[in-house]
C-alpha cells in the first residue's frame, strides 16, 4: 500500500528539444511518462541539451502541483467534508501531482494541549486515508515532519510588511475582539506561504476564506524573487466549490465555533440522535413548505441521489408530513454514505504502524522537495553561497 510512484518535478515549466533520445538523456529515462509535455511551438529548432546539438519540436512540462493544508483541531465534520475534503480526494485524480498536509503548527496557535494535538493529528491522518486520500496518489504528511518549511518560514518573514499581515484576518479579527495576540498568530500567513513555496506548489484548493492568505503568499514571493531574482513559483488559489452549502444543526453554517457540527464519523447511534435534534420551524404538518429555504432539506441533498431529492421537494411541497420523517430518512441516508469509510476507518485505526509509515513515507518525499526548493532560496538571498 505504500510502494509510491517515484516523484520527479523540478522539471516543471522547464523547455526541452523534443526528439525523444535527447529527453531521455537530459531528464533521466525513468521520468520519462509521468509528466504531460505539450508542444511549446510551431516548428522544430535547433538546441543544445547536455552539450550536444538537436534539432527537434521545443516541448514543455506541464506538470501541475495542487497542495493544501487541513488542521487537525478535531474530528471532521460534514462540512469539512463536503467543502473541502471530497474535493481535495477528486483533485488527487485530476492533478499530476497533489500534497496534502496535516497544518500541525497552524494548529498550535489554538491548541495548548499536548496529547489533544497529537491525537487529533493521528485522527486526521485516519480520517483522511479512510474517507480515499490515497497515498498512492497523493503526497500525505504532517507539517512539521518538514522542518525546511520552518527555515523558509524565516526567510520569508523579512521580506513580509508587518502592515500587510496586520490587516490578515485571523490576526485582525482577534484584536478587534480585544483579546492579546501571539506573534504565531501574527505570522500565520507566512507561515502559510513558507507551506505553499516550499514544494513549487500551483494550484491552492481552498475555501474563501483562506483566499486573503494565498494572496499574501502570492506578494511575498513576488517581493523575494524581486529582491533575489526568480525563486518561487507564483501559486494560484482554487477556490472550493461551496455550492453544496452545508448548514449545521441550528440552520447556521456548520462550524465548530457554532457547535453545531455533525461529525463524519460519528456513531451511528449518537448521529441519529443529533439529527432528530436539528431545529426546524414549527409550521403545521399538513402546511406545504418550500424544500430550497429548509436547511433539513438541504442536508438531506448532499446525500440523496436527484431521484430521491426530486421526490422529497415534492413532499415538501404537497405538506402533510412532519419534519421527523425527513429527518429519519437523513439519517439513514448519512449513516449509510459514510458507511464504508467507517469500516475502512476501523481498520486503519487498528493499524498504527502503518498509518505512520505512510505519514512517514509522506514527509520524506516532502523533505526532499523542500530541501531543494529551500536551498534554491537560501542561495537566492545569500545565506548560502551558489
Ligand atoms: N490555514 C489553512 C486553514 O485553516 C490551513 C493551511 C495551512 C493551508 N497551510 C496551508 C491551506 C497551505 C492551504 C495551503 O484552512
Amino acid at each position: 500500500m505504500c510502494a509510491r510512484r517515484a516523484q520527479v518535478t523540478p522539471l516543471r515549466n522547464q523547455w526541452f528539444l523534443h526528439p525523444g533520445f535527447a529527453l531521455a538523456e537530459s531528464i533521466g529515462r525513468e521520468n520519462i511518462g509521468q509528466h504531460d509535455m505539450q508542444p511549446a511551438s510551431t516548428g522544430s529548432q535547433w538546441g543544445k541539451i547536455s552539450g550536444k546539438l538537436f534539432r527537434g519540436l521545443v516541448w514543455r512540462f506541464t506538470t501541475m502541483r495542487v497542495l493544501s493544508g487541513i488542521q487537525p483541531t478535531g474530528r471532521f465534520h460534514w462540512g469539512n467534508y463536503f467543502g473541502a475534503i471530497r474535493q481535495y480526494i477528486q483533485l488527487q485524480d485530476e492533478a499530476d501531482d497533489a500534497f496534502y498536509f496535516i497544518a500541525n503548527l497552524h494548529a498550535l496557535t489554538t491548541i495548548r494541549d499536548a496529547q489533544q494535538l497529537w491525537q487529533n493529528t493521528l485522527d486526521a491522518a485516519i480520517d483522511l486515508l479512510a474517507l480515499g486520500l490515497d497515498p498512492e496518489k497523493a503526497t500525505i504528511f504532517v507539517q512539521s515532519d518538514v522542518p525546511q518549511v520552518s527555515e523558509l518560514c524565516w526567510l520569508l518573514m523579512t521580506v513580509a510588511p508587518m502592515g500587510l499581515l496586520e490587516r490578515c484576518h485571523a490576526y485582525k479579527d482577534k484584536k478587534a475582539k480585544g483579546l492579546a495576540a501571539e506573534a504565531g498568530l501574527f505570522a500565520y500567513p507566512v507561515l502559510m506561504a513558507a507551506d505553499i513555496l516550499a514544494y513549487d506548489s500551483d494550484t491552492v484548493p481552498v475555501g474563501e476564506d483562506q483566499v486573503q492568505h494565498i494572496e499574501v503568499c502570492r506578494d511575498l514571493a513576488g517581493s523575494f524573487n524581486h529582491l533575489f531574482g526568480e525563486t518561487f513559483v507564483l501559486p494560484t488559489a482554487k477556490i472550493l466549490d461551496s455550492s453544496a452549502k452545508v448548514p449545521g444543526t441550528d440552520g447556521e453554517k456548520m462550524s465548530k465555533s457554532y457547535g453545531n457540527t455533525l461529525e463524519v464519523f460519528e456513531e451511528p447511534a449518537v448521529l441519529r440522535k443529533k439529527i432528530m435534534r436539528i431545529v426546524t420551524d414549527s409550521r403545521p404538518v399538513d402546511q406545504p413548505k418550500d424544500p430550497d429555504s429548509d436547511h433539513l432539506f438541504q442536508l438531506y441533498s448532499l446525500f440523496a441521489s436527484p431521484e430521491q431529492r426530486e421526490e422529497m421537494a415534492q413532499r415538501y411541497r404537497r405538506g402533510g408530513f412532519g419534519y421527523g420523517e425527513v429527518k429519519q430518512a437523513l439519517a439513514d441516508l448519512a449513516v449509510d454514505y459514510f458507511a464504508e469509510a467507517r469500516q475502512r476507518r476501523q481498520e486503519l485505526a487498528a493499524r498504527p504502524k502503518q498509518i505512520q509509515e505512510i505519514i512517514g513515507d509522506g514527509g520524506a518525499v516532502a523533505r526532499r522537495k523542500a530541501a531543494e526548493v529551500l536551498l534554491r532560496a537560501q542561495q537566492a538571498c545569500g545565506v548560502k553561497p551558489r
